[in-house]
């Protein structure tokens, strides 16, 4: 395959980009380094895994560098020109508008949400049922980011909403695996009449949350209430509907699927694990007893907040981040021209030996002591970082440990026999297929 750190990397040979993106990350890691020039069909790009280079793109040189093209070609159509995707005095401006949703307090209040949404849903779970964890993870924060973010009720929706996401996500996840030669959007194939039939679905359903707002013309105090008060300082022109529904489609995908397989990832491994479970319920009982977590025990369920990190490190949902060069720069020293690509595997770097002991097990109790202040600050990177870190970080954090808390409090869960559950590239890496798993009351 490979013809050295300077050469080019020709597909079919070794693992394959196409086949395994996982295993060709890993491989270019193992021959060549922490820098690896490479050619993806026509374009150029670097794979980056060292953590002070990954500080250098992120941070440092966050200017000379936009979203990559794969990431804006797959994403597009779906979010937009949102927060996720848009640029330069455009993206801060609409940054600074959305931040006060994430502030602190803000997500605090957000809590309550979370927990009395799961309690709901775990009313119709019952010792002995088999579910397909990834499936129940997925409509739980969808219904949750909907309702805490614009106070819409997508329960009756959310099998839909479920349908038409998996539809997409099949179609980004085939576009990944064949990202050097694909037929553009508009082609009427089958599949690419399919996915425009999802995203017509989609966005009924934001336009109707969007609608529904204008008409009744109330303020709610929440985010889709300040998105559509927003005005323009300059000119006082409000954001356009367009606008507006390509940030609550951005925060609606963001803001749920990531979540998802957060979880669905950390049911799986504590599966595997029963003797971190079994310590998880511990810290529940002493902490909680019976009743349900609230925002004020977060400081003291460490244990579970532990088990999430580590999950994030093993399976992180954005298991690579990407940029491409728009000025003449440099990354460790290496040159770097305008429109060159930079690949950063979350997905290597958090199995590096040289950063985490033992890499491949899952061992919540290495986060204790402050391990995240001790590592190189880009060897743990689920939120990625810089300017463009993500917004709902502390959201997710909060969610992933009250959903986490809320369930293994009543429930344990085990995996049905006969699975072979893989690490999949989609626009997250999910888990498939979805784990199927029996439900035993504590
Ligand atoms: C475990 C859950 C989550 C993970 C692992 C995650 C991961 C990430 C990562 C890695 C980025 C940066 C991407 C890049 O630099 O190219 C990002 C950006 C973003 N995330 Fe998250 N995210 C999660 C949850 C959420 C939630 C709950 C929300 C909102 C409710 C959200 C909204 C966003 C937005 C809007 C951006 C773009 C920010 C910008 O560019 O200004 N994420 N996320």
């Amino acid at each position: 395959m490979p013809r050295g750190p300077r050469g080019h990397f020709l597909l079919g040979s070794g693992p394959d980009f196409g086949r395994d993106q996982l295993s060709f990350y890993a491989a270019c890691a193992r021959q060549y380094g922490d820098l690896v020039p490479i050619r993806l069909g026509p374009r150029r790009a670097l794979l980056v895994y060292h953590p002070d280079a990954i500080e250098e793109v992120l941070v440092a040189r966050n200017r000379d560098f936009v979203k990559s093209p794969g990431v804006r070609l797959l994403l597009r159509r779906l979010i937009g020109n949102g927060l996720f995707l848009s640029e330069g005095g455009f993206w801060l401006r609409q940054r600074r508008l959305v931040q006060p949703a994430f502030h602190r307090q803000r997500v605090a209040a957000y809590a309550e949400v979370m927990t009395a949404y799961t309690a709901r849903r775990l009313a119709e779970w019952k010792d002995g049922d088999v579910l397909d964890v990834h499936a129940e993870m997925m409509t739980l924060t969808q219904i949750i980011v909907a309702k805490t973010l614009f106070d819409a009720d997508v329960s009756d929706e959310s099998y839909n909403i479920a349908r038409t996401s998996n539809i997409l996500a099949e179609d980004f996840g085939h576009r990944i695996k064949s990202i050097i030669q694909f037929l553009p959007d508009w082609v009427p194939t089958p599949a690419n009449l399919r996915t425009a039939r999802a995203l017509r679905h989609l966005d009924q359903v934001v336009y109707r949350m969007v609608d529904a707002r204008r008409r009744t013309g109330e303020d709610r105090g929440d985010l889709l209430s300040i998105l559509l008060q927003a005005q323009d300082a300059d000119d006082g022109s409000q954001m356009s509907n367009e606008q507006v529904r390509d940030e609550v489609m951005t925060l609606f995908m963001a803001g749920h699927e990531t979540t998802a397989v957060t979880l669905s990832w950390t049911w799986y491994l504590l599966a595997q694990y029963p003797e971190v479970d079994a310590r998880l319920a511990d810290e529940l009982r002493t902490v909680l007893g019976d009743r349900p977590p609230t925002v004020a025990d977060l400081p003291r369920l460490t244990y579970a907040d532990m088990i999430i990190s580590e999950s994030m490190r093993l399976y992180p949902p954005a298991y690579v981040l990407a940029r491409q060069a728009v000025n003449p720069t440099e990354v460790a020293g290496h040159p770097l021209a305008p429109g060159l690509v930079v690949i950063m595997p979350a997905w290597v770097v958090h199995r590096d030996p040289r950063w985490f002991e033992d890499p491949e097990t899952f061992r919540p109790e290495r986060w204790a002591n402050d391990l995240a202040r001790r590592l190189p600050r880009f060897a743990y990177l689920p939120f990625g970082g810089g300017p463009r870190q993500c917004i709902g970080n502390a959201f997710a954090t909060m969610e992933a440990v009250l959903i986490l808390a809320t369930i293994a409090q009543r429930f344990r869960l085990t995996m049905e026999p006969g699975q072979r559950v893989t690490p999949t590239p989609y626009i997250t890496l999910r888990p498939e297929p979805g784990p199927r798993m029996r439900l035993a009351r504590r």
